[in-house]
């Protein structure tokens, strides 16, 4: 991701104005009290985003936020209209989370030109069409080109069979954590000839469409015995399709996956699933303290970057206490 710095002036409160070329681009934002502020949920279908959209709503009054939420219910259209509607409103501030990598920019451009400072959290954009610090300020999320990478390097140091066969459980087409997520496994794995991925398809981050994909990937790959899931709901519907298909997640397949929550951290404690690289939604946080450097004239970095951990049966009963 590009590397300039962002700069711009806190007008309302007279800092100076110390902006670059990009940054005299940026809509500013003034030191007040309280802020309108606009986050349009693309769904709410898992516990990722339940959790995420909680974390917004909590963090809202210790902010000064009268915030605004929506739900896009899965569809981009959708978002991209409850954008439009949230610019109508006059939102101070835009945190969105764009469903996927392109549909999402002329919102992203709209606001801007609305004047209004957009913070793109958890997922990002094309960066060949849209650019932090000059088109939106700050991408606030995970590495998850690393994700993926460190999903594939725990399965090349856990798994126990010669020959890997492998069914890779996609997320959302066009979204950045499927096409990143993907990257990073797959790179690692194209590395190692005793790996093959025999089948890559979309579960589109859900647990049910998960579970219907497996089932029918199983039937053309009754051999699988690594399952690799772009986020923990599809696993979860992976180990119910194999379970019902009579395979023994845990014994006869090593399922990998990515987020962190409950239901995956219990598996991995019942023996069920190997791995889960954290990728957080507590985003609510982040966004205000980013948020208020912004408007306090702060240089903000354009990848706010989230470190995240990995939890396998070591530590999985320490946190599953405080998942979602
Ligand atoms: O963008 C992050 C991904 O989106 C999470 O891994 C997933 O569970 C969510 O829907």
């Amino acid at each position: 991701m590009k590397k300039s710095a962002i700069r711009f002036a806190a007008l309302a409160v007279g800092a100076l104005a110390v902006a670059g070329p990009a940054a005299a681009d940026l809509p500013p934002l003034e030191m007040k009290e309280r802020y309108k502020v606009g986050f349009p949920q693309m769904e709410s279908n898992n516990p990722w985003r339940i959790a995420e959209t909680k974390s917004f709503e909590d963090t809202a009054e210790g902010c000064g936020w009268d915030l605004v939420t929506t739900d896009a219910a899965g569809s981009a259209a959708k978002q991209v209209a409850d954008v439009d509607s949230m610019i109508a409103q006059g939102i101070d501030v835009l945190f969105l989370p764009p469903r996927e990598e392109k549909p999402l920019i002329p919102a992203v451009m709209r606001a801007r030109a609305a004047g209004i400072p957009t913070f793109l959290v958890d997922r990002s954009v094309d960066p060949n069409v849209a650019r932090a610090g000059e088109h939106y300020v700050a991408f606030l999320g995970s590495d998850f080109v690393d994700q993926g990478r460190r999903v594939a390097e725990w399965t090349l140091a856990n798994f126990e069979g010669e020959e890997g066969i492998i069914i890779e459980l996609e997320g959302t087409t066009g979204s950045s954590p499927a096409n990143d997520r993907r990257k990073g496994f797959d790179d690692v794995m194209a590395m190692h000839d005793n790996m093959t991925i025999v089948a890559s398809q979309t579960g589109d981050f859900s647990r049910d469409l998960g579970r219907q994909v497996m089932e029918t990937l199983l039937q053309a790959h009754p051999d699988v015995n690594i399952v690799y899931a772009h986020n923990d709901e599809m696993a979860i519907g992976a180990i119910q399709a194999l379970e019902l298909a009579g395979r023994k997640p845990g014994e006869d397949v090593l399922v990998v996956s990515i987020d962190g929550t409950r239901d995956a951290l219990q598996a991995i404690i019942d023996g069920k699933m190997g791995v889960t690289v954290e990728s957080s939604p507590f985003f609510g946080p982040l966004a205000c303290e980013t948020m208020k450097r912004y408007a306090n004239g702060e240089e903000i970095e354009p990848w706010v970057k989230v470190e995240d951990r990995i939890f396998t049966i070591e530590n999985a009963a320490d946190h599953i206490d405080e998942a979602y």
